[in-house]
């Protein structure tokens, strides 16, 4: 019996620090903020665009576009990393969601690919810290409380394999997405 519980204790904690209690939503821009790395929610071409990504790139400066130029693209599902240049961030991780067709296209596959690939590469770099935005909930149409589960459901994932990560932070610009991310966090187990 006591031996039963001493296991169930180190499931919970398994290499230190409850999940969750490293995982924090909060509403604003993800371009202010300090951490270590900001993931952008890019296009194919890396050459910016609107929303989120104009904002990072506005934001950044035109060094950034200059880098990004020399990256190649980058393929749906994967993630490439640049300097954050005149961001507080000193990373920036730039993700290529895929854009919804209804679900029957490997939208959700894809979406998890862009998670994984954003913590591949803050394991690669040392990062500890990472903000991310709802990755293709806004001109790409993914629906926001299927994403959150998938963005939940990858980031448990990561830092319970990756220790060395403190802090994700999902930044939410707009009241639906913080209620999604919230529902998603809530019922993750
Ligand atoms: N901080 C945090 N979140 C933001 C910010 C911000 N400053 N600005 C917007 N969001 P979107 P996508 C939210 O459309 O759906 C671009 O043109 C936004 O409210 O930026 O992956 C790219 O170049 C939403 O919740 O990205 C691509 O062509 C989330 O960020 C295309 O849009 C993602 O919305 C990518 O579409």
């Amino acid at each position: 019996m006591f031996y039963t519980f001493n296991i169930s204790i180190c499931n919970i904690n398994r290499g230190g620090g409850v999940w969750r209690d490293r995982i924090e939503i909060m509403d604003g821009d993800i371009t202010k903020l300090d951490m270590d790395a900001i993931v952008n929610a890019a296009n194919n071409s890396l050459m910016g665009g609107g929303g989120v990504d104009g904002a990072i790139h506005r934001a950044a400066g035109p060094e950034l576009l200059e880098e990004c130029r020399r990256l190649g693209g980058c393929a749906t599902g994967d993630a490439k990393i640049t300097k954050g240049y005149r961001l507080p961030a000193q990373y920036i991780i730039h993700a290529v969601g895929p854009v919804w067709r209804g679900g029957g296209q490997g939208e959700s596959r894809l979406l998890a690919s862009c998670y994984k690939r954003c913590f591949e590469l803050a394991k690669a770099y040392g990062i500890k810290t990472i903000a991310l935005p709802a990755i293709s909930t806004g001109v790409y149409g993914f629906p926001k409380e299927t994403a959150a589960m998938i963005a939940i459901k990858e980031t448990k994932d990561a830092i319970l394999e990756d220790q060395a990560i403190e802090k994700v932070i999902f930044v939410c610009f707009n009241p639906d997405t913080r209620k999604a991310y919230e529902s998603a966090l809530a019922e993750e187990i």
